[in-house]
């Protein structure tokens, strides 16, 4: 140790006597400069000036155009938004709860500690005839949901399955057929599932991670043998039953609990004519739309392939 410093203190000794040496050296050019061109030291000056000024200006202007934009974009989310940068856009979406892009953005996570956390669920799709109105709906409000689509729907759109994807949905299996699982057997239940898993990776590139038995039927035969963690449901409003959407929306505003998963249709157009009011009255109770996968983690729970979960409490 002792050695090392001796050496380490030599060496700045020997810079030391360096840097005067060329102190000195500078010293002497730029006084043979100064002589030459008396001119040069006012041209630095100026230049300096203008870089000063300009910096100065615009750090002003990135100042001011996020905090005077992010007021507009809570109100409208028009006009100067657009000439803020791609990041800040983020920033203000995430802070307003409303998406600037195509994408709705996933809040950080520590935004949903202590919040009241609800999953709002649509089965059967996609359709073409009602699916796009939910999701322009969706988009308008910045609501995040979970499609669990059916393989014959999503093989004649699959345009639509990939736009739910890419507006931050969460997509998972509801089989290929809308099948009764346990009373198929297991070649049957396999044949749903690989049926499923292929149309997945040939539009969207990857497997279902979720899936939702239809009926919300389950025995231990599906428990073995379906690949993927099974959702099911804690609200049921019963909208293909009831095609009305005031009646839609009070049972499910009614019946709402921190942590419940809702199911619904997205191929019943009262459905999708009962989604904004929904999502109006449960903001105004305070809660936050989550996918299930999110409101599975957000509560600590590592879902099992298999395993059915209706619900994820605090
Ligand atoms: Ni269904």
């Amino acid at each position: 140790m002792n050695g090392q410093g001796n050496v380490c203190s030599e060496g700045n000794r020997v810079k030391i006597w360096d840097s005067n040496y060329a102190q000195t050296g500078v010293k002497e050019k730029l006084r043979v400069l100064n002589a030459r061109f008396p001119w040069l030291k006012l041209v630095l000056v100026l230049v300096l000036v203008v870089l000063v000024v300009f910096c100065a200006e615009e750090g002003l202007r990135h100042g001011t155009g996020y905090s005077g934009s992010s007021d507009i974009a809570g109100e409208d989310g028009s006009g100067e938004q657009h000439s803020l940068p791609e990041v800040e856009k983020e920033k203000l979406a995430i802070k307003h709860g409303k998406k600037t892009g195509e994408e709705i953005p996933v809040l950080p996570e520590e935004q949903y500690k202590g919040r009241k956390l609800i999953a709002l669920t649509f089965d059967d799709g996609p359709s073409a005839a009602t699916t796009p109105r939910l999701l322009q709906i969706l988009q308008e409000k910045g609501v995040r949901v979970t499609f669990f689509v059916v393989g014959t729907m999503a093989s004649k759109s699959p345009d639509l399955l990939k736009q739910e994807v890419a507006a931050g949905h969460e997509v998972g299996s509801h089989t290929m057929t809308h099948a009764n699982l346990p009373k198929i057997g297991v070649a049957g239940i396999q044949s749903e599932t690989t049926g499923m898993d292929e149309l997945f990776l040939q539009v969207l590139g990857r497997k279902p991670a979720i899936m939702r038995p239809p009926y919300g039927s389950v025995n231990n035969v599906v428990r073995g043998n379906v690949p993927q963690p099974m959702i099911l449901w804690t609200i049921d409003p019963e909208d293909w039953k009831y095609r009305d959407a005031a009646a839609v929306r009070t049972k499910v505003v009614g019946a709402a609990f921190d942590g419940a998963i809702v199911l619904m249709h997205d191929i019943h157009a009262s459905t999708v004519d009962a989604v904004a009011g929904i999502i109006d009255d449960l903001r105004a109770q305070g809660y936050e739309f989550v996918t299930v996968s999110e409101l599975a983690r957000l509560r600590g729970v590592t879902m099992s392939s298999g395993v059915a979960y209706g619900s994820f409490r605090p």
